[in-house]
């Protein structure tokens, strides 16, 4: 079964000022089971949007999203976001921070800092369970924030530019590491990314969204051996194959602005 269709939707904004923004039109693809999919596209192109009817967060103005064959229609555990900006509870500990969505699952107090510990580890952040997020760098407290969505062990992680705002040392170490939990936790992970090396690094397929209203403008498998190596000639091959379209899209997004 796909993990996830998204069937034909389309999504007009009414604003404040009852103006009408279109920022997606007629956009359908299908994600298997355990794929790494990597969204990039100019930005107001759609991906924040689409990732956000996804989650539940908004709904789409036509057309439908299925999650493992059932028709989305409002936020769930089994699918989690993770955003750019590491949204944490500043009052709380990690290990709070972690186990606070697990409370709101209903899971008891030991139970919970049992599961949120093996989360903490998985991150290896096991030596700063009791720090606060004032306490940790950038890249800690990201995460953390992948940690707090693991734990509610979700069948799709949504993430949307989660390394965005990282230094690019700390940017490759998280890739990587999200790779290796990736490989051992086995989820349909959509990632939006500015970053043409980090999509092929880590996707097994690249959607580039266009347009304003944004669609899907190329859609490419990244059947690249896993470890990858950005110096290696396929890799090296793919990522200027990628990057052409995705300049063909910032000139188109141009020139409908014009
Ligand atoms: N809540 C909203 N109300 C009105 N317009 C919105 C809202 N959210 C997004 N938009 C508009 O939708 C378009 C797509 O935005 P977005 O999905 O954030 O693009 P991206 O994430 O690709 O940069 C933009 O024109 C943006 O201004
Ligand atoms: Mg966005």
């Amino acid at each position: 079964m796909n993990a996830l269709v998204v069937d034909n939707i389309s999504k007009t904004f009414i604003t404040k000022n009852k103006k009408k923004v279109h920022a997606i039109s007629n956009t359908s693809f299908t994600i298997n089971e355990n794929e790494f999919v990597c969204i990039l596209g100019p930005s107001g192109g759609g991906k924040s949007t689409l990732l956000n009817i996804i989650a539940g967060f908004e709904e789409p103005t036509s057309g439908q999203v299925i999650a493992h064959g059932q028709k989305i229609n409002g936020p769930s555990p089994s699918r989690i976001m993770v955003f750019q900006e590491f949204a944490l509870f500043p009052w709380l500990s990690v290990l709070d921070n972690i186990s606070f969505g697990l409370e709101m699952k209903g899971m008891g107090r030991v139970k919970r800092y049992e599961h949120a510990k093996y989360y903490v580890a998985l991150v290896g952040l096991e030596k700063f369970v009791d720090s606060y997020p004032s306490e940790l760098s950038g890249g800690m407290k990201q995460r953390v924030a992948i940690a707090r969505a693991l734990a509610m062990q979700p069948d799709i992680l949504l993430m949307d530019e989660p390394f965005g705002a990282l230094d690019a040392y700390t940017r490759e170490n998280l890739q990587q590491e999200l790779l290796n939990i990736w490989e051992k936790e086995r989820k349909t992970v959509l990632f939006v990314t500015h970053s043409v090396d980090e999509a092929v690094t880590m996707a097994d397929k690249i959607i580039i969204m266009a347009g304003s209203p944004g669609t899907i403008h190329n859609e490419i498998s990244n059947t690249l051996d896993r470890k990858r190596v950005n110096t290696e000639p396929g890799f090296v091959e793919l990522k200027a194959q990628i990057q052409k379209y995705v300049q063909r899209a910032g000139n188109l997004n141009a020139s409908l602005k014009n």
